[in-house]
C-alpha cells in the first residue's frame, strides 16, 4: 500500500499509544473525548480504513453504509456487544476484542464487590461519612459471610473461572457455576466448580455473579421471577453488562428485602443510572470499572492497537471476534 491507512481513534486513550499509531497510520484523533452521535460517527468514519473503538460506539449497518473503506474496528473491551458482528460481517469488516490481557483484573473486581456487597462497605461509609456513627452496637452492619458461603456463578468463561478460583482457593468458597456448556474436568476439577441448572443455582447460591456476555438471549437473564428464587440473605453482583439484570425489578427486590443486597458495575442504559437504584441503601455502585486497572487498561489500548498494525500489515487479526467475508472494494 502506497499511503498510510486512514484510522480513526474514536475515544481519548493513552497518548503513547496514539504516537505508536501514527508512525503506522494517518490518525485522527479524540483527545477531547467527547462522545460523537451516532451520524457524527459514521462522518468520520467515511473515509478511514480502520477504526479504535470502545464499548461507547455502536457499529451497526447504517454506520457501514456509511463508511465504504472500512476494513477492521478495534474494540478496546472484551465485550462486543456494541458490534453488529453479522452486519460487519456481510460488510466484509473485520471485528477485535481485548480477551485474556484483563481476565485476572476483572476478576480481581468482581470478587472485591462481592466482598463490599456482602460485608456492605458503600453503606456504612455513607453512615460513617454523613456523621451518623454515635456508638457501637452489636448488629451495626453485620451481612453476610464470604468464606465457607456458596458462591453461584453464571457466565462460566475465563473472568467466571478466574473468580471461582479465587473463592475456592482463596475463601473455601463451595462453586457452582451454571454456562450454556459445561466446563471439562480439569478445568471443572481447578476451579472446584460444580455445573448446576439456573434454578438450582438461584435457590442455593449465597452469592450470585453475573459474567456472561451480552447477547439478546441474555436479556433479562435475572428479572423478578429469577430474584424471587434467591434466598432472602443472598447477593447478586453485575460485571458482565447492563441489560443482563432487569433494573427496576432489582430495585424493587432490594427495597423489599427479598434479596439483602446487589453491587452493579454495569447498568441499562449506562451512563444513566435506574433512579430507583440510586435511592437503595444496599447496594454498592460502581461506574463501569472492573477492567480499571492502569496496566490492564495499558494492555487493552496496546492490544487494540496491535489488531490494527497486524491487520494492516498483512499478519491479520491477533484477536478476531468474525471471519468475515471479502470486502466489497476487493482489499
Ligand atoms: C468491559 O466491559 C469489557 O468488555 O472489556
Amino acid at each position: 500500500m502506497g499511503s498510510k491507512p486512514r484510522i480513526l481513534v474514536a475515544r481519548a486513550i493513552f497518548p503513547d499509544i496514539v504516537e505508536r499509531l501514527r508512525t503506522h497510520f494517518e490518525v485522527e484523533d479524540n483527545p477531547g473525548d467527547g462522545i460523537w452521535t451516532p451520524d457524527a460517527l459514521a462522518a468520520r468514519l467515511a473515509d478511514k480504513d480502520g477504526a479504535f473503538t470502545t464499548g461507547s460506539e455502536r457499529i451497526d449497518a447504517a454506520v457501514l453504509a456509511a463508511a465504504p473503506r472500512l476494513r477492521i474496528v478495534a474494540n478496546m473491551a472484551v465485550g462486543y456487544n456494541n458490534f453488529e458482528v453479522d452486519a460487519m460481517t456481510a460488510a466484509g469488516v473485520q471485528g477485535t476484542n481485548t480477551p485474556d490481557v484483563l481476565t485476572e483484573t476483572t476478576a480481581d473486581f468482581g470478587f472485591a464487590l462481592l466482598m463490599a456487597t456482602a460485608r456492605r462497605m458503600a453503606e456504612s461509609e455513607r453512615y460513617l461519612r454523613a456523621g451518623l456513627w454515635t456508638q457501637w452496637s452489636y448488629d451495626m452492619f453485620a451481612g453476610g459471610d464470604i468464606h465457607g458461603s456458596t458462591l453461584g456463578i453464571i457466565g462460566m468463561g475465563r473472568i467466571g473461572q478466574g473468580i471461582a478460583r479465587r473463592g475456592a482457593h482463596g475463601f473455601g468458597m463451595k462453586v457452582i457455576y451454571h454456562n450454556r456448556s459445561r466446563l471439562g474436568a480439569k478445568l471443572e476439577a481447578e476451579c472446584k466448580a460444580r455445573h448446576v441448572g439456573k434454578e438450582e443455582l438461584l435457590r442455593t447460591a449465597d452469592h450470585v455473579v453475573l459474567v456472561l456476555p451480552y447477547t439478546p438471549a441474555a436479556h433479562h437473564t435475572i428479572g423478578a421471577a429469577e430474584l424471587a428464587l434467591m434466598k432472602p440473605t443472598a447477593t447478586l453482583v453485575n460485571i458482565a453488562r447492563g441489560g443482563i439484570v432487569d433494573d427496576a425489578a432489582l430495585a424493587v427486590a432490594l427495597r423489599e428485602r427479598r434479596i439483602a443486597a446487589a453491587g452493579l458495575d454495569v447498568f441499562e442504559g449506562e451512563p444513566r443510572v435506574h433512579p430507583d437504584l440510586l435511592t437503595v441503601p444496599n447496594m454498592v455502585l460502581t461506574p463501569h470499572i472492573a477492567s480499571a486497572s492502569v496496566p490492564t487498561r495499558r494492555a487493552m489500548a496496546s492490544l487494540a492497537a496491535d489488531n490494527l498494525i497486524a491487520f494492516f500489515d498483512g499478519r491479520g487479526p491477533l484477536t478476531p471476534v468474525n471471519r468475515p467475508v471479502a470486502h466489497p472494494r476487493g482489499y
